[in-house]
C-alpha cells in the first residue's frame, strides 16, 4: 500500500509499506479521510523524524477489531492518538495527557505508529472510538483539533461577557474561538499574521474583530480597541513573539492559555506577570470525556466543523498540500487527506 512518509526538511515521498496483519488485538482500520495538523507541520519544518508516516486526524473503516468484541468489520470509527500508559496517577484520574508515555507511541506521531497518511493502520483497542452514523468521514477527522480547542477552552474559565484574544487563526485558533463564543465571551478578535487567515475568521462568524500582527501598529490598534485589555488571551501560533504580546495585551488579573507548541526559549522580565498578576496555563491535548463530548457536539449537529475545511485532497498530493498551508498567503487552514483518491 501507499503512504507519503517524511523524508527531509519540507518534504514527503510518497512510498510502498507493508499493510498491517492482524494480530487478534490491534484493530486494523482502512483509513477515509486524515486532517493535516500544526503539529504535523512542524515536523513537516524539521524534516524529523525521517520515515515518519503522520496523520493522528483520522476517520476510517475496521477491517478487523482485535481484541475488541463490541466492534466489528466496518464499523466506521476514529481513534484518540495518544498512548497513555493507563495505570499511573495521571492516567487512573481521567488526565492521560499528563501521562509519560502518552506522545511515545502516539499514532502519526511516532515511527512505530503510522498515521492515516497510508491506507491502513493498526491502533490500540482501548483508543478506538465508535463513530455515529450522522457523523461524516470529513467530521470524524475534525474531532481530534475540536478536542485540542474544548480543552483550551475548559482551561480558560471564560466568563460571560468576557473578551478574549485568540492568536493564530489556524484550526485551533479558529475552534478555540468559536468555543469561546459558545462560552459566552462577549468579544473575541483574533491575531494573525496571515491577513488571509485573519478575514476568514470574520467570513466564518468565529471572530468580531481581525488584528493584523505584522501591522507596525499591531499593538496600538488593539489597546484602541481594547483599552482595558483581555481577559484571557489564547495562543494558537506556537510564535514566541506572539507569546510577549499575550503578555502586553492581557488585563490586570487576566489569564494566558498557551496551546501553540515552540522550542525556542522565550525571554520576558517577570515583573510584568507579577504585577498583572497574571495566571498562565499551558493545554496539551483533550481528555478522553472532552474527545466524546466533540463527538456528541458534531454529531448533535451543535457545532459546524465543516466550515472549517477547505479542501479534500489525494494521497499524492500530501506535499501540495502541505505547501499550500504554509505559504502564508493562502486561506486555507484545513485540508483532509483521502488516501483513497
Ligand atoms: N497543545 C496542544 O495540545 C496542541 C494540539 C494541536 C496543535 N497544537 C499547536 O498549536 C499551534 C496551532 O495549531 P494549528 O493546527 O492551528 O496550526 P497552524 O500552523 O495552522 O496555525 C498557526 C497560525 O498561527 C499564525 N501565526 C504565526 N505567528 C503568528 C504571530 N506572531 N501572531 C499571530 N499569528 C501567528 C500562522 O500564520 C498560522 O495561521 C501549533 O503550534 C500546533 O503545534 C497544540
Ligand atoms: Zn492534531
Ligand atoms: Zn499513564
Amino acid at each position: 500500500m501507499k503512504a507519503a512518509q517524511l523524508e527531509d526538511i519540507r518534504k514527503f515521498k510518497i512510498t510502498d509499506v507493508q499493510k498491517p496483519t492482524p494480530d487478534g488485538n490491534k484493530i486494523i482500520i482502512d483509513v477515509m479521510k486524515t486532517g493535516i495538523c500544526g503539529s504535523d507541520i512542524h515536523n513537516w519544518d524539521n524534516g524529523q523524524p525521517k520515515g515518519l508516516i503522520m496523520g493522528h486526524e483520522f476517520t476510517g473503516k475496521i477491517v478487523d477489531p482485535g481484541s475488541r468484541t463490541d466492534l466489528k468489520i466496518n464499523d466506521r470509527v476514529t481513534a484518540l492518538p495518544i498512548s497513555p500508559c493507563g495505570h499511573c496517577e495521571a492516567c487512573e484520574t481521567g488526565n492521560p495527557q499528563y501521562c509519560k508515555e502518552t506522545w511515545t507511541h502516539a499514532i502519526g506521531l511516532s515511527l512505530d505508529n503510522p498515521g492515516g497518511l497510508t491506507n491502513t493502520i493498526a491502533v490500540r483497542p482501548d483508543m478506538v472510538i465508535k463513530l455515529p452514523n450522522n457523523i461524516t468521514d470529513e467530521e470524524g477527522a475534525m474531532i481530534e483539533p475540536t478536542a485540542v480547542g474544548l480543552h483550551a477552552i475548559h482551561l480558560a474559565n471564560i466568563k460571560v461577557g468576557d473578551k478574549v484574544l485568540v492568536i493564530g487563526g489556524g484550526i485551533i485558533g479558529l475552534v478555540s474561538a468559536m468555543f469561546a463564543k459558545l462560552e459566552g465571551a462577549e468579544f473575541v478578535a483574533i491575531s494573525e499574521t496571515n491577513e488571509a487567515r485573519g478575514k476568514k475568521s470574520l467570513k466564518l462568524n468565529v471572530a468580531d474583530e481581525f488584528f493584523n500582527a505584522k501591522d507596525s501598529n499591531f499593538l496600538q490598534n488593539i489597546y484602541t480597541k481594547v483599552p482595558n485589555g483581555f481577559d484571557i488571551v489564547i495562543d494558537c501560533s506556537g510564535n514566541t513573539k506572539a507569546v510577549e504580546s499575550a503578555l502586553m495585551t492581557v488585563k490586570p488579573g487576566g489569564t494566558i492559555i498557551l496551546v501553540g507548541v515552540s522550542t525556542k526559549p522565550i525571554e520576558f522580565a517577570s515583573v510584568i506577570a507579577v504585577m498583572k498578576e497574571l495566571t498562565i496555563k499551558g493545554s496539551i491535548a483533550y481528555t478522553k470525556e472532552e474527545f466524546k463530548n466533540c463527538i456528541s457536539l458534531i454529531a448533535n449537529k451543535k457545532i459546524d466543523v465543516m466550515k472549517f475545511v477547505d479542501d479534500i485532497m489525494p494521497l499524492t498530493d500530501t506535499q501540495k498540500a502541505y505547501e499550500r498551508l504554509t505559504s502564508g498567503t493562502d486561506e486555507a487552514v484545513k485540508i483532509l487527506i483521502d488516501p483513497n483518491k
